[in-house]
């Protein structure tokens, strides 16, 4: 009996032992002995093997016995006939497969200003190939000095995607053109809808101290570019925090997990459904969640390296620079040294065409020129 037992956050360990967590999991167990042995006495293996499967948690347990090449041809097929047929094997077929994301792609950061002298790393979105759609940029923030800091945004435009600013150290304040005055502050989360534009201002208010934080640009598709901007706060407190072994993970938008326990963040119901983790880890600790098997998906990791998957030398990730991801529905990172901390970001790729002017990001240039007309006649915010 060949046997293959994928563990998975299988079981947890408590304080009277280990607790099975695979009790909703039907599992099968393709056993190449069986037919005319089946559930005779000689057949320990069975026993065994629910045995080891109870420990997981999992009752429900079905066994496929495919034998018959050494009584003949005849026996063979109808083996086969059986498996597929009289115990379903024909239905279940698509039961998960799970697939581990590895590194595929570094996008290094550069350090750049934006706004009216504001210092900062970008990686996401350095060059239009830098880009991993639906995501366009993401920028990091992080400096003592209130020189590197203190010009803030002034008011500016936007038309065509949200902008998501995460706020790790430091206060700055923002103002729109609807009226909308928001503090962001430590670990608070401010997730704005462009759509058919804003106009607004991102000021610090502070003069000395430290500010750290990220902004993210993720692209809105075509059919959602010009709707009615919007606007959401989101408080530290409403951000959940999933305590790992030897870690937390902040879950901003999306689900954090394993089928057996699952944190959703806030941010929820997009059209690209985005993935938005802020993880601290121990040295050598290691991070694993699920995660949409075809989304776009990147780490950047901001305090210490990390290693995507298995350990090797192309897994290595270094501080300050994008790491993208394979496909997969599962990614496993594990901490090179402490503290480190890293955002983990997914989302659904819109497969359309991107032309990009500063804040104007649409699908086609005469959008672009529309957009500027726009603002210049003072309609870009105009219902
Ligand atoms: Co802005």
């Amino acid at each position: 009996m060949g046997v293959l037992i994928v563990l998975y956050c299988s079981f947890r360990y408590t304080s009277s032992g280990a607790v099975g967590l695979l009790t909703d999991k039907r599992t099968m167990v393709f056993a190449t002995r069986g037919h005319s042995y089946q559930g005779i006495p000689l057949d320990t293996q069975t026993g065994f093997m629910r045995t080891v499967l109870a420990f997981l948690g999992t009752e429900d347990t079905q066994f496929v016995y495919a034998e018959g090449t050494t009584i003949g041809n005849e026996s063979l097929d109808a083996s086969i006939q059986g498996a597929r047929l009289n115990r379903g094997l024909g239905t279940h077929h698509k039961e998960t497969f799970m697939t581990h994301r590895t590194l595929v792609r570094t996008i290094q950061s550069v350090a750049t200003s934006d706004g009216a002298g504001v210092k900062l790393r970008r990686s996401i979105g350095t060059s239009p190939a830098a880009r991993l759609d639906p995501f366009l940029m993401l920028d990091e923030f992080g400096t003592d000095r209130a020189e590197d800091y203190i010009a803030g945004f002034p008011t500016h435009p936007h038309r065509g995607f949200e902008t998501v600013t995460y706020m790790l150290d430091g206060h700055m304040r923002h103002e729109d053109h609807m009226g909308n005055v928001g503090e962001l502050t430590e670990v608070g989360v401010q997730w704005m809808t462009a759509g058919h534009g804003v106009i607004h201002s991102e000021m610090p208010q502070q003069k000395e101290g430290r500010m750290r934080g990220f902004q993210l640009w993720i692209n809105l598709p075509a059919a959602e570019k010009m709707k009615p901007a919007g606007y959401k706060d989101i408080p530290a407190s409403e951000i959940p925090v999933a305590n790992i072994d030897g870690g937390r993970v902040k879950v901003i938008a999306g689900s954090f997990g394993c089928e057996a326990s699952e944190i959703s963040g806030p941010i929820q119901g997009m059209t690209t459904a985005p993935v938005f983790f802020d993880a601290e880890l121990d040295a050598g600790k290691t991070f694993e969640t699920k995660l949409p098997a075809t989304h776009s998906a990147f780490v950047y990791s901001y305090e210490g390296s990390v290693c995507i998957g298995e350990h090797s030398e192309q897994n290595e990730l270094a501080a300050q620079s994008a790491g993208v991801l394979s496909p997969g529905d599962r990614v496993r990172i594990t901490a090179n040294a402490v503290p480190t901390r890293f955002v983990l970001l997914a989302g659904k790729p819109l497969n359309e065409p991107v032309v990009q002017h500063g804040p104007f990001v649409m699908n086609t240039r005469e959008q672009i020129e529309q957009a500027i007309l726009d603002y210049k006649n003072g309609t870009l915010v105009a219902a």
